[in-house]
Order: structure tokens, then C-alpha cells, then sequence
């Protein structure tokens, strides 16, 4: 898939972990992976808390030209086509450029808590999607 800024979506693998399938894709600029999202087919109660239903990462060296906004944008796609009513998606609520990579992708603020594993305070926002809700 193409997308409007010329980076390409790869499908890497598609892999079974603790009962959900996770679909991770590559985000592919001038040949070179500069991103990777994990899609989460089905949410457990403790991804719900911590996790959410799509995790993703910029590599430091493409950081600060919206690629995080387009990575999330797309992977959303692909939620919304597998039938997906909605997303949740957690960050740290220190995490102010994730927070602002949700925010551009229609992402509510519906809580925020202190993760004892994590010692910080993470918050949860959900994204509707407006599909079908089977697989979620
Ligand atoms: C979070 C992360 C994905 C952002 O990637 P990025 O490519 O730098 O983000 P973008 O350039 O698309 O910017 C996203 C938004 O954050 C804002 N932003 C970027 N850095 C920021 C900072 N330090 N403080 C505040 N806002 C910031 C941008 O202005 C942009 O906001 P806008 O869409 O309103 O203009 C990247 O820092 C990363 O991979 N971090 C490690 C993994 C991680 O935290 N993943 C998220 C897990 S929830």
C-alpha cells in the first residue's frame, strides 16, 4: 500500500502471542523500514489496561516529520477493514508526541492510571472506527 506521503506499508508477520493474533507491519521510506506497528486483533482485559489494540514505533534517525501520525493513520486502515468498531491505544502520559500522534487520529482520552510495573502513569484512549465489530 502506498500512502499520500510515498511510504510504502509492509506486512512483516503475522504471529500468535498469549491468544491474539498481532499483525506487525513495516512502515517503508526510500527502501528503508523507518517504523513498525503491531495490529492486535483481539483485545484482553490487560492490553485493554496496558497496551492497547495497536503499538508502534518511529526509528529515532525519522522521528519529527510525521511519520508516526501516517504509520498510526494507516494501521488504523487496516483495523477498519478487518471489521474493527474501535481501537484503544495506550501511551505514557509523559509520551507528549505519542499523545499528539493520537490526538491527530481522532483518539479520545478515556483514562489514565499508575501502572505499577511500569512506574509511570499510562493513558488509555480509544478511536472508533465505525466497522463492522467482528473481530474485536
Ligand atoms: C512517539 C513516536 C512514535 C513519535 O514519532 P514521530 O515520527 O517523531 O512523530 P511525528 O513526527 O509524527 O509527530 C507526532 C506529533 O507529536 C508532536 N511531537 C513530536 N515530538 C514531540 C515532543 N517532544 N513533544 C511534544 N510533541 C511532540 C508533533 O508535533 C506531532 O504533533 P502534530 O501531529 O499535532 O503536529 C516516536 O517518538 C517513537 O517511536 N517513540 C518510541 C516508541 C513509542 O513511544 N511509541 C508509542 C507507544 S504508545
Amino acid at each position: 500500500m502506498q500512502t499520500s506521503r510515498g511510504v510504502f506499508l509492509n506486512d512483516e508477520a503475522q504471529v500468535l502471542g498469549r491468544g491474539h493474533f498481532t499483525r506487525a507491519t513495516g512502515l517503508v521510506r526510500d527502501g528503508e523500514v523507518v517504523g513498525v506497528s503491531n495490529l492486535r486483533h483481539r483485545l484482553t482485559r490487560k492490553l485493554k489496561l496496558d497496551g492497547g489494540s495497536i503499538g508502534y514505533g518511529i526509528r529515532p534517525s525519522a522521528r519529527g516529520h510525521g511519520l508516526a501520525a501516517v504509520l498510526l493513520g494507516r494501521t488504523l486502515d487496516r483495523a477498519r477493514s478487518m471489521g474493527l468498531r474501535e481501537a484503544w491505544v495506550t501511551c505514557a502520559k509523559t509520551n507528549l508526541a505519542s499523545a499528539a500522534t493520537i490526538a491527530r487520529n481522532g483518539g479520545t482520552l478515556m483514562s489514565e492510571a499508575f501502572i505499577e510495573s511500569r512506574g509511570e502513569v499510562v493513558q488509555r484512549y480509544k478511536i472508533e472506527l465505525g466497522g463492522r465489530g467482528g473481530r474485536d
